[in-house]
């Protein structure tokens, strides 16, 4: 049976919080989601009894720390099912994951004249890495556009495939207008053009099941602190056939076979792509947050954060003057009301305890397709209540009052 919504907030300590002297409403969670007491407690536990370096002692300890470091990877697998941890790749986050991607398949695949497929709703992880290639290689980038109403194109998409597309990078799921995007139809319509694809899982992780195997990509990538994990690491999955075929990305202990001044091999899958000591400790408080968001369960997630982003559309959609951006399919809804700029309404919500992010949520080329500047976005996690909602939608209405 699943937790009831008041035991799973009694796991996340901070939500007990004051902020301006008013109960914190955290509608941040886009951004980063808090962290459940028992990933604190993984990490403070490994720095207090286990801390040694990894895959580098005989010690004991150094073994300890190995295995729990090992034991994480296998858990990632399993989150996202892949075929073998040798698909699993830890990174910072999903942008180190993209940039490495782009700077490896970009160094063995991308010549003159090649072209890359982007989205008009990537956040700039997902599109700078690109255009950084362009320094190297005279490399094309096209984009998909987006409806009026928030979604892909897919006619237009499926135009935009010639015989000189190399990769599809696109976003699962928009950080700013909450499209769930049909990434499996996609993913198809490239292979059928031979074409692989990166799959920018950061939004999409947190909110709904992930089978890297039955979407068939060949790459996929998110970050721990946005599944109530730890900052500071993230994922790459690849298909081992590709990883195989990829230079390394950074260079440095770890990553090697063996080195001479002369020559140098390196390391198999997954070590090759993970030079330097790994954030050890993070891989198990990430572990430790997927054991927890399993526990809970997908299905009472999924239908807890669809009630709520239903509820806090039908609710928001009462203010007068509310102007809604996307379609909002998950757990993100971006707005304006009336002429109040976006950051002045998110400082005076802050003002009542209300965090929600403000701004182009790094994402300036959907902001210029949309015609604005910014916007205000609440974004929900599986510990956010109607009650927050409804504490949202008044606290919009009393800042309306004051413009
Ligand atoms: N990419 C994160 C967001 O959308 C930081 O807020």
């Amino acid at each position: 049976m699943p937790p009831t919504l008041s035991s799973v907030r009694s796991d996340f300590p901070i939500l007990a919080r004051t902020v301006h002297g008013h109960p914190l409403v955290y509608l941040d969670n886009g951004a980063t989601t808090q962290k459940p007491r028992c990933v604190i407690d993984a990490m403070t536990d490994e720095y207090l009894n286990v801390n040694a370096n990894v895959h580098r002692g005989v010690h004991f300890l150094s073994q300890q720390a190995t295995e729990l470091h090992e034991a994480a990877r296998e858990t990632v697998r399993r989150f996202i099912h892949a075929r073998s941890t040798t698909e699993i790749v830890f990174t910072r986050g999903t942008t180190e994951s993209i940039n490495l991607v782009a700077a490896t398949f970009g160094q063995a695949f991308l010549h003159d004249g090649d072209e890359v497929i982007l989205t008009e709703m990537e956040h700039h992880s997902n599109i700078v890495p690109w255009q950084l290639l362009q320094a190297r290689a005279h490399i094309y980038i096209k984009v998909c556009p987006i409806t009026d109403d928030g979604r892909l194109d897919l006619d237009a998409l499926q135009r935009l495939f010639t015989p000189k597309t190399r990769l599809l990078s696109c976003t699962a799921v928009s950080n700013v207008l909450g499209t769930v995007n049909p990434v499996q139809e996609m993913v198809q319509m490239a292979h059928a053009h031979n074409v692989p694809v990166l799959i920018d899982a950061a939004q999409a992780a947190p909110h709904q099941p992930i089978d890297v195997q039955a979407l068939d990509c060949d790459f996929l990538a998110f970050s721990g602190h946005k599944v109530y994990g730890p900052t500071g690491i993230g994922v790459l999955y690849g298909k081992e056939r590709w990883l195989e075929q990829l230079p390394p990305y950074m260079g440095g202990g770890e990553m090697i076979g063996k080195v001479t001044f002369e020559h140098t091999t390196f390391n198999e899958l997954p070590y090759k792509f993970e030079a330097g000591t790994p954030d050890y400790v993070a891989t198990t408080g990430l572990a430790r947050a997927i054991d927890y968001i399993t526990a809970i369960g997908w299905s009472a997630i999924q239908a807890h954060e669809t009630d709520l982003t239903q509820y806090a559309l039908r609710r928001l959609r009462e203010i007068p003057g509310m102007r809604l951006f996307g379609p909002a399919d998950e757990a993100v809804i971006s707005f304006l009301v009336g002429d109040i700029h976006h950051l002045d309404l998110g400082t005076l919500l802050d003002q009542l305890g209300i965090a929600v992010r403000t701004g182009h949520h790094c994402a300036q080329p959907l902001m210029d397709r949309l015609g604005i500047q910014g916007t205000v976005r609440a974004s929900f996690a599986l510990y956010n209540t109607r009650e927050e909602v409804d504490a949202l939608v008044a606290a919009i209405d009393r800042v309306r009052q004051m413009f």
